[in-house]
């Protein structure tokens, strides 16, 4: 199998510390948080504006990589869940995916409405959303 190689371009800085601190998902929370993108990439910041809907992909470092199926929710109560049936953030490859709102931009700082990632987790990706495209596909 071919070599699967990333590298961050950014990272988080948010007012989450811990597991504990997130909300389950960053849209059920008003907090701000930033995103620093590292220099190298600055140049792919071109066309992005303040008020735009973006797909952040953060590598949550924390995240227990062994984990293939878990309760929902972390929730004992609730039906077990393979990782790919479910938002865990403890899975083989620890990719989030997150709907945020990209509320300034200033210089290689991003400050972002919606962003559960817990501080210090590296930026894999940013993607604008497309309102053509985001969409569940019609039969
Ligand atoms: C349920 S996941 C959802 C993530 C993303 N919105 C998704 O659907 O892929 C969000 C939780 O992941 C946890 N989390 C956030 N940053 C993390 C990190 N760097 N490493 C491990 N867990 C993290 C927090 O407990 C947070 O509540």
């Amino acid at each position: 199998m071919s070599e699967t190689n990333m590298v961050p371009v950014g990272i988080v800085c948010s007012p989450f510390k811990e597991r504990g601190d997130a909300p389950r998902q960053g849209r059920l929370s008003d907090e701000l948080s930033k995103i620093t993108i590292f220099p190298e990439y600055l140049d792919a910041l071109l066309g992005l504006s303040e008020g735009a809907d973006i797909f952040i992909l953060c590598w949550f470092d924390r995240s227990d990589r062994s984990v293939l199926q878990s309760h929902l929710g972390g929730d004992e109560t609730r039906p077990i869940r393979g990782v790919f049936a479910s938002r865990s953030p403890n899975r083989p490859n620890p990719i989030s995916l997150t709907l945020a709102r990209l509320v300034k931009i200033e210089g290689n700082k991003l400050t972002v409405k919606g962003l559960e990632a817990l501080d210090r987790t590296p930026v894999l990706d940013i993607k604008p959303y497309s309102e053509q495209f985001d969409t569940p596909i019609k039969e």
